[in-house]
């Protein structure tokens, strides 16, 4: 329901040139240059392509440091579709979650979530907390017809704030489509359950809505008595549950920045002094006026179905489409991406030699993809300097939203049938660098046994350069 009115070039580069490219960047795919990568579905965030009101949006903003019109504007529009009264804007989710964890964790505290997520966790355990992960049994199973892996488990919840003690449990986080276990939504039948308990025990649930309107497109389609209401009601209906909402502004609202939101005026004015020591003043919370302008409109079209559904929809497609030649890829598909089980598809690399990372290594030289491993190479080390494995490992292929079209996907299929068919070529990874925190953005790896050469050589001998 969009038609395309700005295209940027993008070229494939000899696969040669690819080997250079990923050599250089220490194997590590967040480290290459856009000149030098084809498809970038490196994430869904920050590059969403905007819509025409959206632009109109920054060319109208009222550029100001204090009381600007346009943050009042923003302010109503998170009223009107979200349904909250009190908003601060901050520069990216990631900061929403530092403001979070600085006013209400403290040293010692638990964080119930139904999964993290990589900057939250690290803002969580930076604040001395730890974060649990409790959701059902089967959410890490990669093949599933569970249509809902995003629950958290109510049961386990409920031990958690008996161990810990309700004084230590500083909040209960649901992410709505849990990011690192493949975009899978959570029911609304199990947010209220969640909210039940939290009500019980006086416990704050935050909701991380970075992703909430794939979320609410998925319980439209999946849940029983949803199939009739708009995906904008079920978003309000999703965030009346919530006392205190956050989200990264890069994915749903298509811009760059992020927000809180509350209804409860004395939540929010914990928060708010802090705003201009981390972010900004109060009407702009570290981002620029222009992009409060964008997400205003983003704000109000992110729940329209053909803006919610785009992404959800194009990865259904493409996971039917590696589902037809039997690629191990996570299902049901969810939001956000199409991601790869790199165990099931490297099953001769072991955890401790990055599976999802060569992955996504091997799918760049293969097709001048850009993926992101979402796997061991994307947990930090504990508090001992141990290695944590990831409870799964995913090599995750995002689509940002209105910007690729099905014959992209269609190129995308193609190559990683190849790769498939090649995989015995590909080995492990060696870290050769490792940086003390996220160490997945500036890590750098070696290839084992130089197989991205092999790799390569395969590549030239059957397709040839490009
Ligand atoms: N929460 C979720 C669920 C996210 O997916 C992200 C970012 C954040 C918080 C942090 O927001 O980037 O604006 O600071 N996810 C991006 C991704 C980075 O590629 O999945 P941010």
């Amino acid at each position: 329901m969009h038609k395309t009115r700005m295209v940027q070039r993008i070229s494939l580069v000899p696969v040669e040139e690819r080997l250079r490219a990923i050599a250089e960047a220490g194997y590590n795919t967040f480290l290459l240059k856009t000149k030098d990568v084809f498809l970038d579905m490196l994430t869904d965030s920050g590059v969403n392509a905007m819509s025409d009101n959206q632009f109109a949006g920054m060319v109208n903003a009222d550029d100001a440091y204090a009381g600007s019109m346009t943050f009042y504007e923003f302010a109503e529009a998170v009223e009107d579709v979200l349904g909250y009264k009190y908003v601060m804007n901050a520069h990216q989710g990631r900061a929403a979650e530092h403001l979070l964890t600085k006013v209400f964790a403290k040293a010692g505290d638990a964080i119930p979530t139904n999964y993290h997520f990589t900057t939250t966790k690290a803002h969580i355990e930076l604040a001395g907390a730890t974060c649990l992960e409790i959701y059902y049994d089967d959410a890490l199973k990669t093949e599933s017809s569970n249509l809902f892996k995003g629950n958290m488990d109510p049961d386990k919840l409920r031990k958690v704030i008996e161990k810990y003690g309700k004084a230590k449990v500083a909040f209960v986080r649901m992410e709505a489509t849990t990011n690192l276990i493949g975009g899978q939504p959570f029911s609304m039948s199990n947010l209220r359950q969640i909210r039940q308990i939290c009500d019980k025990h006086h416990l704050l649930l935050v909701l991380d809505g970075s992703l909430v309107c794939e979320n609410a497109y998925l319980i439209r389609q999946r849940e029983k008595g949803y199939a009739n209401k708009t995906v904008a009601a079920i978003v309000r209906e999703i965030c009346s549950l919530a006392d205190i909402y956050y989200m990264s502004g890069r994915k749903n609202t298509s811009v760059r920045g992020g927000m809180i939101a509350t209804n409860n005026k004395a939540l929010f004015d914990k928060i708010r002094p802090w705003l201009p020591v981390y972010e900004g003043f109060y009407t702009y919370g570290g981002m620029s006026m222009r992009e409060i302008g964008a997400m205003t409109v983003g704000i109000r079209e992110m729940v329209d179905p053909a803006v919610a559904g785009c992404s959800v929809e194009q990865i259904k497609y493409f996971v039917g489409r590696l589902i037809e030649t039997g690629i191990p890829v996570v299902t049901p598909p969810g939001g956000l991406a199409c991601h790869l089980d790199a165990m099931k598809f490297l099953p001769r690399v072991p955890q401790s030699q990055y599976p999802a990372g060569s992955l996504a290594a091997a799918l760049y030289i293969s097709s001048g993809i850009r993926s992101m491993e979402r796997g061991s190479v994307s947990m930090d080390r504990d508090r001992e300097g141990k290695e944590v494995m990831a409870d799964i490992e995913l090599t995750r292929i995002a689509l940002p939203r209105r910007v690729y079209s099905i014959s992209h996907i269609e190129y995308a299929v193609d190559r990683i049938n190849w790769l498939y068919k090649h995989r015995d070529v590909v080995k492990g990874l060696k870290f050769v660098f490792e940086p003390p925190v996220l160490r997945f953005f500036d890590g750098r790896l070696k290839p084992i046994d130089d197989w991205g050469r092999n790799l390569t050589k395969a590549f030239k001998g059957e397709i040839g350069t490009y």
